[in-house]
Protein backbone atom coordinates (compact mmCIF):
# COMPACT_ATOMS: atom_id res chain seq x y z
CA UNK A 1 0.00 0.00 0.00
CA UNK A 2 1.30 3.40 -1.15
CA UNK A 3 1.38 5.68 2.01
CA UNK A 4 2.43 9.80 2.09
CA UNK A 5 3.98 10.20 5.46
CA UNK A 6 6.36 12.87 7.31
CA UNK A 7 9.90 12.17 6.86
CA UNK A 8 11.76 10.35 9.24
CA UNK A 9 15.32 10.99 10.28
CA UNK A 10 15.65 7.06 9.26
CA UNK A 11 14.08 8.05 5.45
CA UNK A 12 16.90 10.01 4.63
CA UNK A 13 19.60 7.68 3.22
CA UNK A 14 16.64 6.29 0.81
CA UNK A 15 15.66 9.83 0.31
CA UNK A 16 18.99 10.39 -1.30
CA UNK A 17 19.57 7.50 -3.16
CA UNK A 18 15.86 8.04 -4.70
CA UNK A 19 17.16 11.71 -5.75
CA UNK A 20 19.90 10.50 -6.76
CA UNK A 21 18.19 7.83 -9.15
CA UNK A 22 15.09 10.56 -10.46
CA UNK A 23 18.41 13.45 -11.43
CA UNK A 24 21.39 12.79 -10.91
CA UNK A 25 24.24 14.70 -10.22
CA UNK A 26 22.72 17.87 -11.80
CA UNK A 27 20.38 17.94 -8.09
CA UNK A 28 23.50 19.36 -6.87
CA UNK A 29 24.12 21.81 -9.68
CA UNK A 30 20.44 23.45 -9.73
CA UNK A 31 19.79 27.21 -8.56
CA UNK A 32 17.19 25.84 -6.41
CA UNK A 33 19.52 23.85 -4.56
CA UNK A 34 21.33 27.10 -3.31
CA UNK A 35 18.48 27.97 -1.29
CA UNK A 36 18.49 24.67 0.36
CA UNK A 37 22.36 23.97 0.73
CA UNK A 38 22.96 23.95 5.05
CA UNK A 39 19.55 24.75 5.38
CA UNK A 40 16.89 22.79 7.33
CA UNK A 41 13.10 21.99 5.91
CA UNK A 42 10.65 23.67 7.04
CA UNK A 43 9.65 22.59 9.77
CA UNK A 44 6.99 19.82 9.23
CA UNK A 45 7.10 19.86 5.88
CA UNK A 46 8.89 16.70 4.56
CA UNK A 47 7.42 14.31 3.47
CA UNK A 48 7.79 10.76 1.82
CA UNK A 49 5.71 8.06 0.22
CA UNK A 50 6.69 4.82 1.19
CA UNK A 51 5.12 1.26 -0.48
CA UNK A 52 5.61 -1.80 2.20
CA UNK A 53 7.56 0.84 4.03
CA UNK A 54 10.22 1.47 1.00
CA UNK A 55 10.69 5.60 0.69
CA UNK A 56 9.20 5.77 -3.09
CA UNK A 57 8.61 9.48 -3.38
CA UNK A 58 9.98 12.22 -1.56
CA UNK A 59 9.05 16.11 -1.36
CA UNK A 60 10.16 18.58 0.95
CA UNK A 61 9.66 22.69 1.56
CA UNK A 62 12.00 25.29 2.65
CA UNK A 63 11.64 28.71 4.18
CA UNK A 64 12.86 31.71 2.25
CA UNK A 65 11.97 35.38 1.20
CA UNK A 66 10.35 36.15 -1.48
CA UNK A 67 12.22 39.84 -2.22
CA UNK A 68 12.21 41.68 1.60
CA UNK A 69 9.06 41.42 3.95
CA UNK A 70 7.78 38.05 2.07
CA UNK A 71 7.91 34.93 3.48
CA UNK A 72 7.34 31.84 1.23
CA UNK A 73 8.11 28.42 1.07
CA UNK A 74 10.34 26.56 -1.62
CA UNK A 75 9.38 23.36 -3.02
CA UNK A 76 11.57 21.13 -4.25
CA UNK A 77 12.90 18.61 -5.27
CA UNK A 78 9.74 16.45 -5.70
CA UNK A 79 10.44 12.93 -6.99
CA UNK A 80 9.21 9.80 -7.41
CA UNK A 81 11.13 6.59 -8.02
CA UNK A 82 10.89 5.83 -11.93
CA UNK A 83 9.34 2.44 -11.93
CA UNK A 84 6.63 4.14 -9.73
CA UNK A 85 5.92 7.25 -11.96
CA UNK A 86 2.91 7.55 -13.67
CA UNK A 87 0.43 6.31 -10.60
CA UNK A 88 -0.22 9.87 -8.99
CA UNK A 89 2.34 9.62 -6.37
CA UNK A 90 3.77 12.85 -7.18
CA UNK A 91 0.48 14.22 -7.18
CA UNK A 92 -0.56 12.89 -3.58
CA UNK A 93 2.90 14.38 -2.50
CA UNK A 94 2.19 17.50 -4.03
CA UNK A 95 -1.33 17.94 -2.36
CA UNK A 96 -0.14 16.39 1.26
CA UNK A 97 2.44 19.36 1.02
CA UNK A 98 0.13 22.28 -0.01
CA UNK A 99 -2.70 21.30 2.19
CA UNK A 100 0.06 21.07 5.25
CA UNK A 101 1.61 24.40 4.16
CA UNK A 102 -1.73 26.11 4.56
CA UNK A 103 -2.54 24.24 7.50
CA UNK A 104 0.29 25.62 9.37
CA UNK A 105 -0.22 29.46 8.26
CA UNK A 106 2.41 29.94 5.13
CA UNK A 107 1.47 32.51 2.87
CA UNK A 108 2.93 30.86 -0.60
CA UNK A 109 4.91 28.36 -1.70
CA UNK A 110 7.64 28.94 -5.00
CA UNK A 111 9.20 26.27 -7.12
CA UNK A 112 11.31 25.97 -10.07
CA UNK A 113 9.64 23.45 -12.89
CA UNK A 114 7.91 22.48 -15.65
CA UNK A 115 4.50 25.06 -15.42
CA UNK A 116 2.54 22.04 -17.16
CA UNK A 117 3.05 20.01 -14.03
CA UNK A 118 2.84 22.16 -11.44
CA UNK A 119 -0.07 24.08 -13.08
CA UNK A 120 -2.55 21.51 -11.88
CA UNK A 121 -1.78 22.32 -8.40
CA UNK A 122 -2.56 25.72 -8.72
CA UNK A 123 0.90 27.14 -9.61
CA UNK A 124 2.10 29.86 -12.57
CA UNK A 125 4.77 32.05 -13.33
CA UNK A 126 1.89 35.17 -12.61
CA UNK A 127 2.89 36.34 -9.19
CA UNK A 128 7.09 35.99 -10.10
CA UNK A 129 7.86 38.16 -12.39
CA UNK A 130 9.16 40.73 -9.90
CA UNK A 131 11.45 38.04 -8.29
CA UNK A 132 14.57 36.10 -9.22
CA UNK A 133 16.58 33.43 -8.29
CA UNK A 134 20.31 33.34 -6.62
CA UNK A 135 21.70 31.87 -10.05
CA UNK A 136 20.86 31.03 -13.54
CA UNK A 137 17.22 29.58 -14.27
CA UNK A 138 14.52 30.10 -16.85
CA UNK A 139 12.31 33.08 -15.53
CA UNK A 140 8.92 31.06 -17.28
CA UNK A 141 9.96 28.06 -14.49
CA UNK A 142 9.82 30.18 -11.46
CA UNK A 143 6.39 29.17 -9.81
CA UNK A 144 4.30 30.47 -7.46
CA UNK A 145 1.23 29.45 -5.49
CA UNK A 146 -0.92 31.61 -2.69
CA UNK A 147 -1.76 30.14 0.37
CA UNK A 148 -3.41 33.21 1.87
CA UNK A 149 -4.60 35.60 -1.32
CA UNK A 150 -2.29 38.40 -1.70
CA UNK A 151 0.58 37.44 0.20
CA UNK A 152 2.74 37.62 -2.99
CA UNK A 153 1.35 41.28 -3.58
CA UNK A 154 4.20 43.54 -4.11
CA UNK A 155 7.11 40.66 -3.86
CA UNK A 156 10.19 41.47 -5.42
CA UNK A 157 14.00 40.82 -5.15
CA UNK A 158 16.19 38.13 -4.75
CA UNK A 159 14.78 34.96 -3.76
CA UNK A 160 16.55 34.06 -0.20
CA UNK A 161 16.99 31.09 1.97
CA UNK A 162 15.41 32.11 5.85
CA UNK A 163 15.34 28.71 7.16
CA UNK A 164 17.55 27.59 10.31
CA UNK A 165 21.28 26.20 9.55
CA UNK A 166 22.04 22.75 9.76
CA UNK A 167 25.20 21.59 11.02
CA UNK A 168 27.91 20.21 8.24
CA UNK A 169 28.75 16.18 8.60
CA UNK A 170 31.85 15.64 8.43
CA UNK A 171 31.84 15.05 4.57
CA UNK A 172 31.21 19.04 4.06
CA UNK A 173 26.99 17.82 3.29
CA UNK A 174 24.55 19.31 5.29
CA UNK A 175 23.45 16.67 8.30
CA UNK A 176 19.53 16.01 8.64
CA UNK A 177 19.20 16.33 12.10
CA UNK A 178 21.39 18.89 13.78
CA UNK A 179 20.02 22.59 14.23
CA UNK A 180 23.03 25.17 15.34
CA UNK A 181 21.09 28.33 14.90
CA UNK A 182 17.23 29.31 14.84
CA UNK A 183 16.95 32.40 12.33
CA UNK A 184 13.70 31.39 10.76
CA UNK A 185 11.74 34.37 11.00
CA UNK A 186 15.69 36.53 10.79
CA UNK A 187 17.06 38.75 8.48
CA UNK A 188 17.14 37.54 4.74
CA UNK A 189 20.91 36.09 4.01
CA UNK A 190 21.72 37.40 0.56
CA UNK A 191 23.01 34.30 -0.79
CA UNK A 192 26.35 34.47 -3.53
CA UNK A 193 24.92 33.83 -6.95
CA UNK A 194 26.92 31.12 -8.63
CA UNK A 195 26.73 29.17 -11.54
CA UNK A 196 24.25 26.10 -11.91
C1 LIG B 1 7.66 14.78 -11.92
C2 LIG B 1 7.36 13.59 -11.04
C3 LIG B 1 7.63 13.93 -9.59
C4 LIG B 1 5.87 13.25 -11.18
O1 LIG B 1 5.55 12.18 -10.32
P1 LIG B 1 4.50 11.06 -10.76
O2 LIG B 1 4.19 10.23 -9.59
O3 LIG B 1 5.00 10.38 -11.97
O4 LIG B 1 3.26 12.02 -11.13
P2 LIG B 1 1.73 11.68 -11.17
O5 LIG B 1 1.55 10.21 -11.41
O6 LIG B 1 1.06 12.27 -10.01
O7 LIG B 1 1.27 12.49 -12.44
C5 LIG B 1 1.57 11.98 -13.70
C6 LIG B 1 1.13 13.02 -14.73
O8 LIG B 1 2.08 14.10 -14.72
C7 LIG B 1 2.59 14.27 -16.01
N1 LIG B 1 3.96 14.73 -15.91
C8 LIG B 1 4.98 14.14 -15.27
N2 LIG B 1 6.09 14.89 -15.37
C9 LIG B 1 5.74 15.98 -16.09
C10 LIG B 1 6.46 17.12 -16.55
N3 LIG B 1 7.75 17.30 -16.27
N4 LIG B 1 5.78 18.05 -17.28
C11 LIG B 1 4.46 17.87 -17.55
N5 LIG B 1 3.75 16.82 -17.15
C12 LIG B 1 4.38 15.89 -16.43
C13 LIG B 1 2.47 12.88 -16.65
O9 LIG B 1 2.48 12.97 -18.06
C14 LIG B 1 1.11 12.45 -16.12
O10 LIG B 1 0.10 13.10 -16.85
P3 LIG B 1 -1.43 12.52 -16.88
O11 LIG B 1 -1.95 12.58 -15.46
O12 LIG B 1 -2.14 13.50 -17.77
O13 LIG B 1 -1.30 11.15 -17.40
C15 LIG B 1 8.16 12.32 -11.44
O14 LIG B 1 7.91 12.06 -12.77
C16 LIG B 1 9.66 12.48 -11.22
O15 LIG B 1 10.17 12.16 -10.15
N6 LIG B 1 10.39 12.91 -12.27
C17 LIG B 1 11.83 13.05 -12.18
C18 LIG B 1 12.21 14.22 -11.31
C19 LIG B 1 11.63 15.52 -11.83
O16 LIG B 1 11.78 15.84 -12.99
N7 LIG B 1 10.98 16.29 -10.92
C20 LIG B 1 10.51 17.64 -11.12
C21 LIG B 1 9.63 17.89 -12.27
S1 LIG B 1 9.89 19.59 -12.83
Amino acid sequence: MIVIRQERKADAAAREFLLDRAYGDVRFAKTSQRLREDRLPSTGLSFVATDGGAVIGTVRLWDVSAGPGHAALLLGPLAVLPEHQGAGIGGRLMKQAIAAARMRGHGAILLVGDAPYYGRFGFSAEKTSSLWMPGPYQQDRLLALELQAGALEGASGLIGPTGRRAAKSRDGLSGPGVVVAAVSNGPVNSPTPRAA
